[in-house]
């Protein structure tokens, strides 16, 4: 993920958030050359016997000596003992640099085991959760060699609108808890919509991440079934390359800068109690057709988005951080065309903004046919209906990027509100 910039500024101004590739890269910078030595201690370094875990700053930044001396994708070892914690007002995974690998669960509760199953299941997440998240095998862990080292794995959990219906808590649901607006660009497939209950699982090591996984499903076994599994990869925060996704171009540029997360992402006063420091995600599955993409020549890719294929530059300048001049013109002509998707996504006010945390897929392809890829993308919100709603809606109307791109799947989860210690995950609405 790249620099953030305010885009309501009429200049670029960039922040050293924590979701972003070049501050993470920074942060490990200033790290290895002695500014943060008390922060240091990762990797390697870390034992593997014990997998103790490696010091990070509160939003799971780690120091990394191969970041640090600018190699490409340094040495995802050398995260490997990394913890994000589990404890806090928000939950991790979330505002956390995104890891290189990820599993989004959906399962649906069983019909009768009401709120008692639901508190069942969040008490024993909340305890798999904070001990994978330190490299602790789970209680009765089959696989405890598996556990360790957490390599920033992150256990992120939200509900459903059917969870709530199952806990008889319908009338503590937000309004916007419940299947988005069917778009006209949509060809959605039950198999990839909805659910009652969602863990988002994200790693650096893919071993960790699928251990974690099938811990998880464990604990929810005789409480809820799986509905839909999806897996998705992006570029380690650690690379000097920018995120890119399939289509090739440098995705995650534009994004909310720390200080307005609590506008854009985090659930304040104003939302359910149960949920005050929660947020909500937005979770598509959106299908690629890279065939009739890949056949584009570049200049026609670049129009398409607005921005340049090498370097993710807006069309209007010349690096990926500046911001976009939707208003210049040549000849008349707008040099963003009308029909690119940076005019149509793009929001004026911070309270509009969303957190995008997209991967990457890159399934079996069908029989017969070259690809089966995509992108989950995966947007954080205080309130899908007044943000990612109205976003879709125009590019659903405008955006020509719609003819390569088809929504497959969708759903909308209320993120719980970090846990404090002691507290179980959905305390505030389970008791
Ligand atoms: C497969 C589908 C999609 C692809 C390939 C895609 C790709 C991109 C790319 C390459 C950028 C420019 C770089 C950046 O700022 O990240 C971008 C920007 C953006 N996209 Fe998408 N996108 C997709 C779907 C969506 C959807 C469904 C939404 C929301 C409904 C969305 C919202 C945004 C926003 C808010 C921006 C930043 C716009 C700005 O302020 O400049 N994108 N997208």
């Amino acid at each position: 993920m790249a620099k953030h910039q305010q885009v309501s500024g009429g200049a670029a101004e960039e922040t050293s958030a924590a979701p972003s590739r070049r501050s993470f890269l920074g942060t490990g910078a200033a790290l290895a050359g002695g500014a943060g030595a008390g922060l240091v201690g990762f990797g390697l370094g870390t034992s593997r016997a014990t997998g103790s875990a490696a010091a990070t700053t509160a939003s799971g930044a780690i120091a990394s000596a191969g970041a640090a001396s600018g190699g490409e994708g340094a040495a995802a070892t050398e995260w490997a003992g990394a913890v994000v914690p589990f404890i806090g007002p928000h939950q991790a995974g979330i505002a956390t640099p995104p890891q290189a690998h990820a599993t989004f669960l959906a399962l649906n509760l069983v019909p009768g085991v009401g709120k008692e199953g639901l508190r069942r299941l969040m008490r024993q997440w909340t305890s798999d959760a904070s001990r994978l998240q330190r490299g602790i095998p789970t209680l009765g862990d089959p696989q405890p060699d598996l556990a360790s080292p957490p390599s920033r794995l992150t256990v992120t959990v939200g509900l459903g609108r059917g969870a709530l219906a199952e806990a008889g808590l319908l009338d503590r649901a937000p309004a916007w808890l419940a299947p988005l607006p069917v778009f006209s660009v949509d060809k959605l497939e039950q198999r990839w919509n909805d659910g009652d209950v969602l863990a988002q699982v994200c790693s650096e090591d893919p071993i960790i991440l699928a251990h974690a996984v099938r811990a998880l499903l464990l604990s929810a076994s005789g409480i809820a079934t799986l509905h839909w599994q999806q897996r998705g990869f992006r570029r380690p925060v650690t690379s000097t390359s920018a995120m890119r996704n399939l289509m090739g171009q440098v995705d995650g540029t534009v994004q909310p800068a720390d200080g307005e997360l609590d506008q854009a992402v985090w659930i304040g006063a104003d939302g359910p109690e149960w949920l005050r420091g929660g947020s909500s995600v937005v979770v598509r599955r959106i299908r690629m057709d890279l065939d009739t993409w890949d056949a584009l020549d570049p200049q026609a890719k670049e129009q398409v988005i607005g921005r340049r294929m090498t370097s993710g530059a807006p069309l209007t300048g010349t690096k990926e951080t500046d911001v976009p001049d939707l208003t210049a013109t040549v000849d008349g002509l707008p040099v963003i065309p009308d029909f690119a998707h940076i005019r149509h996504a793009a929001v004026t006010s911070v309270a509009q903004k969303i957190l995008r945390r997209p991967y990457n897929y890159d399934d079996t392809p069908a029989a017969g046919s070259s690809a089966e890829a995509g992108l989950l993308f995966v947007a954080y919100q205080r309130d899908p209906l007044a943000q990612f709603v109205p976003m879709q809606e125009r590019l659903a109307a405008k955006d020509l990027l719609n003819f390569w791109t088809t929504p497959i799947g969708s759903a909308v989860f209320a993120i719980l509100p970090g846990p404090a210690e002691g507290q179980t995950l959905g305390q505030a609405l389970l008791g």
